[in-house]
């Protein structure tokens, strides 16, 4: 594959429409999101973390819209604007910044941002020392964790269900320089349906093992999309949270084998499955693809496996 045009250094929210801002944002809060922005027609969530906002949702009939990735400079979006013969333009948005804005192979709204406002972290309780059998960093401390509704920290990755994976595949690496790190295959390894894909911050910086995943499902769809929160403390309140306010639930509490995180998957009032994970595998470009079988690919280390709806 030929150069790429841009490098993304990140995901930084999806888009969403729904009929009632309100109730998105009751379920947002009890995820783990607070509100950063609202105007009549947006509600912008943000984490714990800088990102001005790692959620939005546009008043409309419930629906996918696409997603934001992050560039690493003001001149990724010239570059890819001048790519595609588009023009830079302001996001428009609270937070400011700017964007360019694409149409992917499916019809997703696909936007590289740069200069969005970034706020002051907010200060959550201090990470929680783990005493193991062999290391116990945690002396003379008690662990007392309060009750409370996990603590989003950024957008994690999102997965789409595409079309017709390898068109898809090569027009996001072309567009955003994504690197495979793991691929899956059905029966036959040349059969690849699907990968996870990650940034390319080259051979020094380590990243998440995947930013996006285009899951060649043969009709577009929203798949899921996974914020990361503080610890696994932080993940479990969160879950006795969610359960308590009766939401429906997913999958897990489990560890995935592709990525390694610890999971938890939840439906938003609308069925859209939005994941709260922690500790998943971070590598550098050098990491060479490796290919797995669906069937044992897909599932957990620990945890049950995924329902038959998931
Ligand atoms: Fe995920």
């Amino acid at each position: 594959m030929s150069e790429p045009i841009t490098k993304v250094k990140d995901v930084m929210f999806p888009r969403f429409t729904a009929p009632d801002l309100d109730v998105v944002e009751t379920f947002l809060t009890d995820f783990g999101m607070q509100r950063a922005a609202r105007t009549d027609t947006a509600l912008y969530m943000r984490g714990v973390g800088s990102d001005h906002h790692v959620h939005v949702t546009e008043l409309g009939d419930p629906g996918f819209t696409g997603i934001a990735f992050t560039a690493r400079s003001a001149e990724d979006l010239e570059t890819l604007a001048a790519a595609e013969g588009l023009s830079v333009e302001p996001t428009g948005e609270p937070g400011g910044g700017s964007k360019v804005t694409l149409t992917d192979p499916d019809g997703f709204r696909i936007e590289l941002v740069h200069g969005i406002e970034e706020l002051p972290e907010i200060p959550i309780d201090a990470p929680q020392f783990v005493n193991d059998a062999y290391a116990k960093p945690r002396l003379g401390i008690e662990k007392r964790i309060r009750a409370d509704h996990s603590h989003v920290k950024r957008c994690g990755h999102v997965v789409v269900n595409v079309t017709d994976f390898r068109r898809s595949e090569s027009w996001y690496k072309q567009r955003f320089g994504f690197l495979s790190s793991d691929e899956i295959y059905l029966g036959d390894e040349n059969l690849v349906v699907a990968a996870f894909m990650r940034c390319d911050m080259g051979p020094d910086t380590y990243v998440d093992h995947h930013t996006f995943l285009c899951l060649g499902a043969g009709k577009p769809e929203f798949n899921h999309a996974a914020w990361e929160v503080c610890d696994l403390d932080d993940l479990m309140r969160g879950h006795d949270r969610l359960v308590e306010k009766e939401y429906e639930h997913a999958w897990g509490v489990g560890r995935h084998i592709l990525g390694s995180q610890i999971f938890d998957y939840w439906r938003d009032p609308w069925g859209r499955t939005h994941e709260h994970w922690i500790d998943g595998d971070m590598f550098t470009s050098e990491k060479p693809t490796v290919k797995y079988p669906a069937e044992s690919a897909l599932n957990c280390q620990w945890g049950q496996p995924a329902p038959p709806d998931f």
